[in-house]
């Protein structure tokens, strides 16, 4: 597979190629790049792709990357349905009608 069609981050769909760009025009640290191309900002949170930025950037700056993460990691996304939601309502609903009984 050629580099341009490499994928390096899957949430945001940036590939190799796109951040040697960014590096090559002067981004060179992960804070940079991710506001540059929001690498980490997907639903992995840069789980999946930080490693492999950290790894791009090294190679071609030729330097050990500096920072161990990116500075703000958010919780993980967990998908909830409406209905699970609706769910834990009727049931405080319950639980409170039947100690309102007691
Ligand atoms: S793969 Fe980059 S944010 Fe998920």
């Amino acid at each position: 597979m050629s580099e341009k069609k490499t994928i390096v981050c899957r949430c945001e769909d940036l590939t190799k190629k796109e951040i040697v760009e960014a590096i090559q025009e002067g981004y060179t640290d992960l804070e940079e790049l991710r506001r540059k191309l929001r690498i980490g900002m997907g639903p992995c949170q840069g789980r999946v792709c930080l490693p492999l930025v950290k790894r791009i950037l090294k190679q071609v700056t030729g330097e050990k990357v500096k920072q161990e993460s990116f500075p703000t990691f958010r919780p993980p996304l967990v998908p909830v349905s409406l209905g699970s939601l609706a769910k834990l309502k009727v049931e405080s609903k319950k639980k409170k009608q039947s100690k309102d009984q007691e």
